[in-house]
């Protein structure tokens, strides 16, 4: 008979219970259990709810059960639905009566939320953690190659010259906010549920003030249905990692592109690379290839999440039993990530060669030209205007830019003086982009300094 089968005349069908378990994937969520239930009962002896020698007894014997649990020695049946019902029922299996007692004043709708917001704040410092880790190995990488110079894109077209390690660092500031984004949804998932009860608290004289401390949360939840309903803590969780698996997601595809023949920008180490069953020649970004594909699973876990809570009226109800499928499916990708980015970007190797020869190509430098001008006091929109005739002059002329006369120049842009035709070299052009948040040497060497010092002590 199930904890709960008081009122019940007959058995939970095989196929129903089947249907509404949790416990193949909320096992995971024991430690936070056992966690819960200690600081819950040591509350309720305090509060003389309990004798403080049941009291004891329930607490030796959760932390037996926890044992039991990691060892891989505790049995798990769909008859008991989930892992709570699984813990109190092995207490009671143990301590009879005594254990009985662990539940006084608490619900499951309550108990479940509080185990989602101690697993979701230690998985948020882990994931922070591992984020950090991210930015230390493009920081590195930067710093080992301060002055590689490539084409900038956009349009995936040839832009400007930049530095490799301005592009490396732009995500280095997209995982800084990640990291933010997600420590500061951490103090919303850092609030303390226990004794909002099913919906209602309890008529018990709980000390919900004494669960808090005992289980370090900063706040009381302030509200019982709020406190068992909402999963806002999780779903902004969730954005919050689908928005650092976007930007992961860029950083593959730039990666992607640097990896194939036409870039042969870097070279990802053999360990990071997968074959081709068919073509022997082949080495595949695969992990950069997955990481786009693990980015749209987590899409769908915050999806899933949002589109679960929408519709329900206050308080619990059991869809929200479905949250840990996202939420464990969306914890567990941003981890696989973070467990092979540091190392696959810290042995990829860098070909300056060829982000020099695509460097080299005059066109990037056609704006520094125009700005040129702009120096010369030519209004920018008619320097534009030159600069562009001067580039549809060169391709009529099958010529490049730097391989014009500087009288040929002058047909286009009269203003140019000799100096003008110094203006595509590539190094020259980072040289001078000294603004801060620029890709000159200086602001860049300013920024990896930055980084190292930041990402020093965390
Ligand atoms: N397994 C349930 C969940 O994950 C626990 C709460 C069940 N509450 C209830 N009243 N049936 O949400």
């Amino acid at each position: 008979m199930a904890l709960w089968g008081g009122r019940f005349a007959s058995e939970t069908r095989d196929e129903v219970a089947k249907y509404t378990e949790s416990i193949s994937f909320d096992r995971r969520l024991f430690k936070h259990d056992i966690d819960g239930s200690r600081a819950h009962v040591a509350m309720l002896a305090a509060q003389g709810i309990i004798p403080k020698a049941s009291a004891d007894a329930i607490r030796d014997e959760l932390l037996k059960i926890r044992e039991r649990i990691e060892k891989g020695d505790f049995e798990y049946t769909i008859s008991l639905e989930d892992i709570h019902m699984h813990i109190e029922s092995a207490l009671i299996g143990k301590l009879g009566n005594e254990g009985a007692r662990v539940h006084s004043g608490r619900s499951r709708n309550d108990q479940v939320a509080l185990d989602l917001r101690l697993y979701l704040r230690e998985e948020c410092d882990f994931i922070v953690s591992g984020i950090r880790d991210f930015q230390k190995a493009l920081v590195d990488k930067a710093a080992a190659e301060p002055d590689a110079i490539m084409p900038g894109f956009t349009h995936l077209q040839h832009a400007q010259v930049i530095l490799f390690a301005h592009h490396l660092l732009a995500y280095v500031e997209m995982l800084q906010r990640d990291a933010e984004r997600l420590a500061d949804c951490r103090k919303r998932i850092d609030i303390m549920p226990l004794g909002s009860g099913a919906l209602a608290g309890s008529t018990l004289p709980l000390d919900r003030e004494f669960v808090r401390r005992e289980l370090g949360f900063s706040r009381l939840t302030r509200n019982s249905l709020d406190g068992v309903a909402d999963r806002d803590f999780a779903i902004e969780f969730l954005a919050a990692l689908a928005i650092f698996a976007m930007h992961v997601s860029r950083l593959s595809e730039d990666m992607i592109l640097w990896c194939s023949q036409e870039f042969s920008f870097v070279e990802l180490d053999d360990a990071f690379c997968t074959g081709s069953s068919l073509m022997p020649q082949k080495k595949n970004p695969d992990v950069c290839e997955l990481s786009r594909g693990k980015t749209a699973r987590i899409y769908g876990d915050l999806t899933a999440l949002l589109t679960l809570c929408k519709g329900l009226p206050l308080a619990y109800n059991r869809d929200l039993q479905e949250d840990k499928v996202a939420i464990f499916d969306a914890v567990d990708t941003a981890k696989a990530i973070l467990s092979v980015y540091p190392a696959m970007i810290g042995t990829m190797t860098i070909r300056r060669d060829r982000m020099a020869a695509a460097a080299a190509d005059p066109a990037l430098m056609a704006t520094d030209l125009a700005e040129k001008l702009v120096e010369l006091g030519v209004p920018f929109r008619d320097a534009h205007r030159r600069v562009g005739s001067f580039v549809k002059f060169c391709r009529e002329k099958g010529k490049a830019l730097d391989e014009v006369t500087l009288d040929e120049m002058r047909q286009t842009i009269p203003e140019a003086t000799p100096e003008f035709l110094t203006l595509f070299d590539p190094v020259a052009s980072v040289r001078k982009r000294r603004l801060v948040g620029g890709t000159g040497f200086e602001p860049v060497a300013n920024e990896i300094e930055f980084w190292q010092k930041e990402l020093k002590n965390v």
